[in-house]
């Protein structure tokens, strides 16, 4: 059975957070003189002079609006990079614990593993870009904290069987990460409403992708309180920028323009499955949920340096396992997508 304390870090057990200028005191004020700003203001129209909400608050209580979580059940994150990284630094122990990771998959998970001086268990997905149950069984040991599922995956663009995950969750007494960037282009639904179901499962989501804020570097874990009070313990005090709280804010007041938008990433893709199919060195197109396509070709560097060559880029993913000859095509606009096809009518 999952308990949060049978998988904590001793050291994060008995970490005593720090605590800012602003947590130590309750009530109204109006002078400020606790943290050391400037307090004349910021050579900017905005005032960005104080130190933002370390909770973030406001922009949880939006997200509760939209996603129907409370803000107890929700960690921001500087990007979702920043909620995989306090994970590790959460609930494994450098050089002693691992991880389960089902490539291929995003390669942040290793990265982070690498960083934090986890080791990595790998546990390649099917042939079909689905779990291998059995295999996940036999590599857990009593030091696997946490196993990292993204569905839809990146590179492949599938979605994992749900059951499958959840037979994951209901037998595994670490966390298991649901990664779900690319959720708002998918037919499945969130795991977000399986929180109240299973202890150990976070959902990681971003306003990278669907909501087309990359450059602000906004991330979201979905979680029990008890793993969301261990990640606001341990992240930075100040991890969502002052900047990046207010546009957030304001960009989930316009949630219909984001919905069209993916509708019209969902046509887009379509019509590029479509006019790639026609190409000779095309040999297969997987089935998208994302907002890209995984694209099996004859050539894959050959096509991506004649790509690169006319400054078009997309993502060769030829090396990595599963992947042979595979180039990732993210969708863009009408135009973007009719100028790749167009310039790949002159390969050779
Ligand atoms: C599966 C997956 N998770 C997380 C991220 C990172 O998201 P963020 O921009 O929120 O750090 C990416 C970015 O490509 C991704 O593909």
């Amino acid at each position: 059975m999952f308990s949060i304390n049978n998988i904590l870090r001793e050291n994060i057990k008995n970490l005593t957070p720090y605590s800012s200028a602003r947590d130590e005191y309750q009530g109204e004020a109006s002078v400020f003189l606790d943290a050391n700003e400037n307090a004349y203001g910021s050579p900017l129209e905005q005032a960005y002079n104080r130190y933002p909400d370390p909770l973030q608050f406001e922009v949880k209580k939006r997200l509760t609006e939209i996603k129907g979580v409370p803000p107890r059940n929700i960690f921001l994150g500087n990007g979702s990079d920043e909620a995989i990284d306090i994970l590790f630094r959460s609930f494994c122990n450098p050089g002693v614990d691992n991880v389960i990771l089902v490539p291929p998959t995003y390669g942040m998970y290793q990265v982070s593993a690498n960083i934090n001086d986890v080791a990595v268990k790998n546990v390649p997905l099917t042939e079909e870009f689905q779990l291998n149950l059995d295999g996940i069984a036999e590599a857990i040991d009593e030091h696997t904290k946490l196993i990292f599922i993204c569905s839809p995956n990146n590179p492949t663009g599938n979605s994992i069987d749900r059951t499958d995950v959840e037979t994951l969750l209901a037998n595994f007494s670490g966390i298991v990460v649901v990664d779900e960037a690319y959720i708002n282009f998918s037919r499945q639904k969130t795991f977000i409403q399986e929180l109240t179901e299973y202890a150990n499962l976070v959902v990681l989501q971003t306003l990278s992708k669907a909501w087309g804020l990359a450059g602000l570097r906004v991330g979201m874990a979905f979680a029990s309180e008890e793993i969301i009070e261990v990640m606001n313990k341990v992240k930075p005090p100040y991890n969502v920028n002052e900047a990046s709280q207010q546009l957030a804010l304001q960009a989930l007041a316009n949630v219909d323009l984001v919905n069209l938008w993916i509708k019209e990433t969902l046509q887009q893709r379509d019509l590029l499955v479509l006019g790639l199919k026609d190409f000779d060195f095309v040999v297969d197109i997987y089935p998208s949920d994302a907002n890209f396509i995984l694209v099996k070709t004859t050539n894959a560097n050959g096509i991506y340096d004649f790509l690169v060559s006319q400054g078009i880029i997309v993502r060769n993913r030829s090396k990595v396992e599963l992947c042979e000859g595979c180039l990732r095509i993210t969708v863009g606009t009408p135009d973007e997508n009719n100028i790749l096809l167009q310039t790949l009518q002159n390969f050779k």
